[in-house]
C-alpha cells in the first residue's frame, strides 16, 4: 500500500511512539493526578513532562497554559465557546477547516457574535489588507488557519500576529497542518491562542492535542468535571492547566504525543519538511505533464506544505480515489476535506472537492513515480 493521506492523519508512526504507547499502559497506566500512590504519580510526571515538552516545541512561555485535548477540533471549541461574549465580533479566513467554521457559525447562529469572512484568492491565499479592513471596535478575536489541509498554502501568520497585536486582538490559530512541518512560537508570532493535533505532521496517535492560551486570555471552561484538585468546591478551579481539563486524561495518546515530539526533534523539523517536500515538488512536476490533470497550487511566491490537490478531467474525485485504492492500492482523500470554504475559494467547491495527495517523512521516490504511474493510467482512460 502507498500511504498519501498524511494530512488526515500521518501513517506509519515511528516505532519508537508504538512502543511507548504499549509500554504506558502495561507499566504504569494508572490515572494521572488522582492517587498518591507511585504508579499514579508516575503517571503524572510522565504527563507534566510531556506538557514540558509540548510546551516548548510550540514557544509557549508557560507551559501550565498548554491544555491536553483530543484534537485540534477540541481545542478550537474550548477556545471559541470560552472566549467570546456576547456582541462580538470575529474576523476569520476563507480557507478555515470546519473545525473551527461549524463552532463559530453556532456562536453565529445562537445570536452571540457577528463574524466576518476574510475570503482568500483563488489561489487560497489570505491576504493581510483584507484583515486590516475588516477590523472593526468590537473585533474580539481574529482567527487564521497556519496551513490549509486542501492546498497546503502557508498564510501570513507572522504578520496577521504583528497586526493583531497592534489592534490589541487576539490571535487564534489552527496550527493541525503546520505542527511538526514548519517552526511555530506563540511567543514570536503574537498568538494569544493555538491548536494543534497530535496525529498529522508530530507523527503521534490520534484523539490526542492541545489548545495554548495566552496569560492575558481567560477563557470559561466547556468541559466541566474532577481534576483531582479542589475536590471540595463545586466551582471548577481558576487555575490552569486544571481549569480546562476535567476528567482522566488521554495518558497513553499523551505518552504517545510525547514520545512522537522527541522523534520530530530528533528529525528536525527543517529535514522533515525538505524530505516531504522533495517527494511532493516532484509529484507536481509528473502530474502536471499529465494531460486532463488540473492541479490547484498556491502561486509560486507563497510557501506550500507537502500537500497538492488535483482533479483528472472526467472523473468524481471520489470515483479516482476508489480506483487508486482499488486497482493501484494508493490511500488518499477525495472530496470536500472538511474544508468546504477552502474548495470554494479555490473553484472547487461545485466539482465536488478535489483529489488531495498528502506526503510524510515515510514516502518515497519510488512510491511518488508509481503513483504517477497510476495517475497517468486513470487520466488516459478518460479520453
Ligand atoms: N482535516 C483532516 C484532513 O484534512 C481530517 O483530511
Amino acid at each position: 500500500m502507498i500511504f498519501l493521506d498524511n494530512a488526515a492523519g500521518s501513517y506509519p508512526k515511528p516505532q519508537q511512539v508504538v512502543q511507548a504507547m504499549g509500554r504506558a499502559l502495561e507499566d504504569y497506566g494508572a490515572n494521572p493526578g488522582r492517587g498518591g500512590y507511585e504508579l499514579s504519580l508516575r503517571a503524572s510526571r510522565a504527563v507534566y513532562q510531556a506538557r514540558e515538552k509540548a510546551a516548548e516545541f510550540f514557544g509557549c512561555p508557560n507551559p501550565e497554559r498548554l491544555i491536553f485535548t483530543s484534537g485540534a477540533t477540541e481545542s478550537l471549541n474550548i477556545a471559541l465557546f470560552g472566549y467570546l461574549k456576547k456582541g462580538d465580533h470575529v474576523i476569520y479566513s476563507g480557507m478555515e477547516h470546519n473545525a473551527l467554521w461549524r463552532p463559530l457559525m453556532r456562536l453565529v447562529e445562537l445570536g452571540t457574535i457577528t463574524a466576518t469572512c476574510v475570503k482568500a484568492d483563488r489561489y487560497g491565499y489570505v491576504h493581510i489588507s483584507d484583515f486590516q479592513a475588516a477590523i472593526r471596535p468590537q473585533t474580539a478575536l481574529i482567527c487564521c488557519l497556519h496551513a490549509s489541509n486542501v492546498t497546503g498554502c502557508v498564510q501570513p501568520l507572522g504578520q496577521l500576529g504583528i497586526i493583531a497585536a497592534s489592534h490589541k486582538i487576539p490571535l487564534l490559530t489552527d496550527v493541525a497542518q503546520s505542527a511538526g512541518l514548519l517552526p511555530i512560537s506563540v511567543a514570536d508570532g503574537h498568538i494569544a491562542l493555538l491548536a494543534f493535533a497530535g496525529h498529522k505532521g508530530l507523527y503521534g496517535p490520534s484523539g490526542i492535542g492541545g489548545l495554548y492560551v495566552d496569560e492575558k486570555i481567560e477563557l470559561q471552561p466547556l468541559i466541566y468535571g474532577g481534576t483531582g484538585s479542589n475536590s471540595d468546591q463545586w466551582q471548577q478551579p481558576d487555575y490552569y492547566p486544571d481549569r480546562l481539563e476535567s476528567g482522566t486524561a488521554n495518558f497513553a495518546g499523551i505518552i504517545g504525543l510525547s514520545t512522537a515530539l522527541d522523534f520530530v526533534n530528533e528529525c528536525g523539523i527543517d529535514s522533515l519538511f525538505a524530505r516531504a517536500d522533495s517527494l511532493c515538488n516532484r509529484f507536481i512536476e509528473g502530474a502536471g505533464n499529465i494531460k486532463g490533470i488540473t492541479l490547484y497550487l498556491p502561486r509560486w511566491q507563497c510557501r506550500r506544505l507537502p500537500v497538492v490537490s488535483l482533479n483528472i478531467k472526467g472523473l468524481d474525485s471520489a470515483e479516482a480515489a476508489a480506483a487508486l485504492d482499488e486497482e493501484y492500492g494508493i490511500a488518499v482523500r477525495s472530496g470536500l476535506h472538511c474544508s468546504p470554504l477552502a474548495h470554494k475559494s479555490i473553484g472547487t467547491e461545485s466539482l465536488g472537492g478535489a483529489l488531495r495527495f498528502s506526503f510524510g517523512c515515510f514516502n518515497t521516490e519510488n512510491q511518488v513515480e508509481r503513483v504517477l504511474l497510476s495517475l497517468r493510467s486513470l487520466a488516459d482512460a478518460q479520453k
